[in-house]
Formats: structure tokens, C-alpha cells, sequence
């Protein structure tokens, strides 16, 4: 136990055209220091999830976080990107600060601005995320990829059309109650199901709500050593934190069994002493619905081929034994690259604070995350629990 997060921020995501990269990043930046009552003077360290790949004009954008207080000026701050995982990977950058004593208070914001990009162009760019030697020539951008993925899962293991559409259902319902969520719609089994001009086939097996949306936004954490957070007024302190990165040619993994997502899981528990089902709930990455599938596999909660048990069965509803997206995921929530991760720890931290509305498990006590770079290529797991 090294650190907390005592204050969070998250716009709406979805097409926000009115908002710039920098918008985006200075209003979650004043917001989440609001929010934690620490000034911008105190902060030691600043770390910002910024994926770009040609999304944004503006690359080099750590000092855009300046932006919002000339109190930020002079302050560390840097950049970084991990594909998917680039939010994950800016907010286990700011525990390691803490966790070598170089800072006590680390800002740690992500962003991504996506809609503004021609649609042919969006595909192209999310594709830098792949190997892009041998990989990047698929049709359909990265749904082509996880298309890809879906379809040796079938030859595999059978056609889990019917356990995907679940999971979109289940994600779709539970985002009706995310006010941040860009897809705000229940649009039910057999909407998701059913192949229809509403909702098209995008590459192999998977629809249109099979897919995340392309999205806009950001979402910022403060972060503290613990000593600091006693004395504030919010603490949700990392029980564990895992990385754990594979290599990136999809040709060089059994690309079915997420064996990174997997590792990560059981080092995280392992160092938070705790089994997977005494998580109160998990946000996984779900940037296409048959990768929440092999996601309940690799995690442990069924065994491999037979991910559809735990959507079937109930295990991940929001009152299974283990509910797994209360937010909506990325399916609902929408998926700005470099703000997923960064997203995914406000809301756990919004769970375990019991001040997450609509969305709220009762009696929430342990929150896991998993955020996903690339086909479980960076893998990041954190595990939270409620301090005060
Ligand atoms: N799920 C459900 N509905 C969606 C949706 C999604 N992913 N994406 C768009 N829609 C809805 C829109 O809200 C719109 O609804 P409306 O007609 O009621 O207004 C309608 O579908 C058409 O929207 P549009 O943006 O024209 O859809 P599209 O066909 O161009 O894009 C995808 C759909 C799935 C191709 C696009 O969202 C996509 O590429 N997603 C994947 C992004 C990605 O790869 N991210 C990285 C993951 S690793």
C-alpha cells in the first residue's frame, strides 16, 4: 500500500465537438484538483495518457496539462502512451513516483479526441497499435484484428454469437446508468443479436455492437502517499498493481489466450492476498465484445473455451457473483484511447466511495481493473479498496 487516489474527474465521452485536446485536458485537470482539494502548487509530478497515432495535430501535448494553472509551470510532466493501455500505463507511472518517494502528489490525466478524424483515417491510425509489419494491412481497422480473433475463437471453440450479443446487452444496460456514457441506450438481446441495417456486420463474426464507439474525452486522478491521504478527505488505496507486457506480433502467441491479461490478474492478486471472487466488481476492456469473453478466461473465473458460462450463468450481471462492467464498459461508455484507463480507475474509485450513482454495487469494498494495449499485448491490472 503506497498510494491512493483522493480525487477523480471524467467528461461525458462521446462526439464533442466543441472541445479541443487541451479543453479536455485543463478541465479535468482544474476538476480533479477540485476535487481533491490539493492546489495545483502541491503537485509533484504530472503524467499524461496520450495515445494521438495522428488523431491530434498537437502531438508533444505533456504540457498542455500547464495549461490549466500557471502553478503547473515548471513541475515535472511527461507523456506517455501504451496503445489502449495508455491510461493505465500513465496512472502505474504516477504510483511508481510515489512508490520511490520522487512525489508525494502525482496529477495523472488521459485524453483522446477521435471523431474529428475522417473515418478512413481513424481505422489507419488505431491500426499503428498493431504489429504493423504483418498486421496492419486488415480490413476494418481494429475491429478487423479482434474480427480476426473472433473468428479462430469459433473455430476453436464453437459460435459464441449468442454469448457475445449477451455481453453487449449486459454492457449496453448497465451504461444506461453512467452519466458519462456515450451510448446511453438498453438496446437488448435481440437487437445486438440480430444482424440489421442498424446494426451491420463490421468484420468476421463481429456487429456493429460488438464494437466500442469511437469516442472523445478525458479523465484525470490525483494521486497521494497514503500519509498524505489520511489527511484528505477521499482515499482509495491500491492494494496491488500489476504490468505485465507480451510481445507484439500476434504471430509469435497462442493470440486466444490473453496469457499477459492472465499473468497480470494472478500477479495483482497474489500482492493484494486476496482470490478473484472477493472482488466486489472489475471494469474490464471490452473494445470488442469477444474480448470481454476470453477476458473472464484469462482472469480465471471459467475455464478456457468456456467463457459464454459466465455471461449465461449470470456470474458478471450486476448482481452475479462477480459483475463485471458496471459502467457500461467501453461498449456503452465509449473509448477515447488514452483516457480508457484513466476512466476505468475514476469509476472504481466512484464505486468504492458509494457515490456512483445508478451505477452503484452495493456495499462495493474491492475493485479490480483491467485495461488492455493492443491483442493483450500491454496488460494492466490494479486492484482498489476504500481507505476513507
Ligand atoms: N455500438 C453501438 N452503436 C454504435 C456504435 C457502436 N460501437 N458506433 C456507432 N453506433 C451508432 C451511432 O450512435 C449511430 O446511431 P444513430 O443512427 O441512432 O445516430 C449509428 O450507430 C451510426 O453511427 P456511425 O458512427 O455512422 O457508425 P459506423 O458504422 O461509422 O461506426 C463502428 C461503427 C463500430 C465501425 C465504429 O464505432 C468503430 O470503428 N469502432 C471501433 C473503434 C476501435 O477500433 N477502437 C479501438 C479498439 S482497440
Amino acid at each position: 500500500m503506497t498510494a491512493c487516489i483522493v480525487g477523480w474527474a471524467h467528461t461525458p465521452f462521446g462526439r464533442l465537438a466543441d472541445e479541443t485536446v487541451e479543453s479536455l485536458v485543463v478541465n479535468v485537470t482544474n476538476a480533479a484538483l477540485a476535487d481533491a482539494g490539493i492546489a495545483a502548487k502541491d503537485v509533484d509530478e504530472i503524467v499524461l495518457g496520450h495515445f494521438n497515432a495522428g488523431f491530434s495535430a498537437q502531438d508533444f501535448t505533456a504540457s498542455l496539462v500547464l495549461q490549466a494553472s500557471p502553478d503547473l509551470r515548471f513541475k515535472r510532466a511527461t507523456r506517455v502512451e501504451n496503445a489502449c493501455a495508455t491510461g493505465s500505463a500513465a496512472v502505474h507511472q504516477g504510483l511508481n513516483a510515489i512508490a520511490a518517494r520522487i512525489a508525494r502528489i502525482v496529477l495523472v490525466v488521459g485524453v483522446e479526441q477521435m471523431t474529428t478524424t475522417a473515418p478512413a483515417d481513424i481505422g489507419r491510425n488505431l491500426l499503428k497499435a498493431s504489429y504493423v509489419r504483418d498486421e496492419a494491412d486488415i480490413d476494418g481497422g481494429f475491429a478487423g484484428i479482434f474480427g480476426h480473433i473472433a473468428s479462430l475463437y469459433f473455430q476453436r471453440w464453437g459460435d459464441q454469437s449468442d454469448a457475445l450479443a449477451r455481453i453487449a446487452a449486459k454492457n449496453h444496460k448497465n451504461g444506461v446508468g453512467n452519466p458519462y456514457a456515450q451510448l446511453r441506450k438498453d438496446f437488448g438481446y435481440q437487437f445486438c443479436r440480430s444482424e440489421s441495417d442498424k446494426n451491420p456486420r463490421v468484420a468476421g463474426p463481429l456487429k456493429r455492437t460488438d464494437c466500442s464507439p469511437v469516442s472523445d474525452g478525458a479523465a484525470a486522478l490525483v494521486l497521494a502517499d497514503v500519509e498524505t491521504a489520511l489527511a484528505l478527505d477521499k482515499a482509495i488505496v491500491f492494494r496491488a498493481a500489476a504490468h505485465v507486457q507480451d510481445f507484439l506480433p500476434m504471430a509469435r502467441r497462442d493470440v486466444l489466450k490473453f496469457e499477459g491479461c492472465a499473468l497480470a490478474w494472478q500477479r495483482a492478486l497474489a500482492q493484494a492476498g486476496i482470490a478473484l471472487t472477493d472482488l466486489s466488481f472489475a471494469e474490464v476492456h471490452d473494445c470488442f465484445t469477444i474480448a470481454e469473453l476470453i477476458e473472464y478466461e484469462a482472469m480465471g473465473l471459467v475455464p478456457q473455451g468456456q467463457g459464454a458460462r459466465a455471461i449465461d450463468e449470470g456470474l458478471v450481471a450486476k448482481d452475479g457473483v462477480l459483475p463485471i462492467n458496471p459502467s457500461g464498459g467501453l461498449k456503452a461508455k465509449g473509448h477515447p484511447i488514452g483516457a480508457t484507463g484513466v476512466s476505468m480507475h475514476a469509476l472504481a474509485a466512484m464505486q468504492l466511495s458509494g457515490t456512483a450513482g445508478d451505477m452503484q454495487i452495493k456495499n462495493a469494498r474491492l475493485g479490480g481493473i483491467f485495461n488492455m494495449g493492443g491483442t493483450a499485448v500491454a496488460n494492466y491490472v490494479s486492484i482498489l479498496e476504500r481507505l476513507r
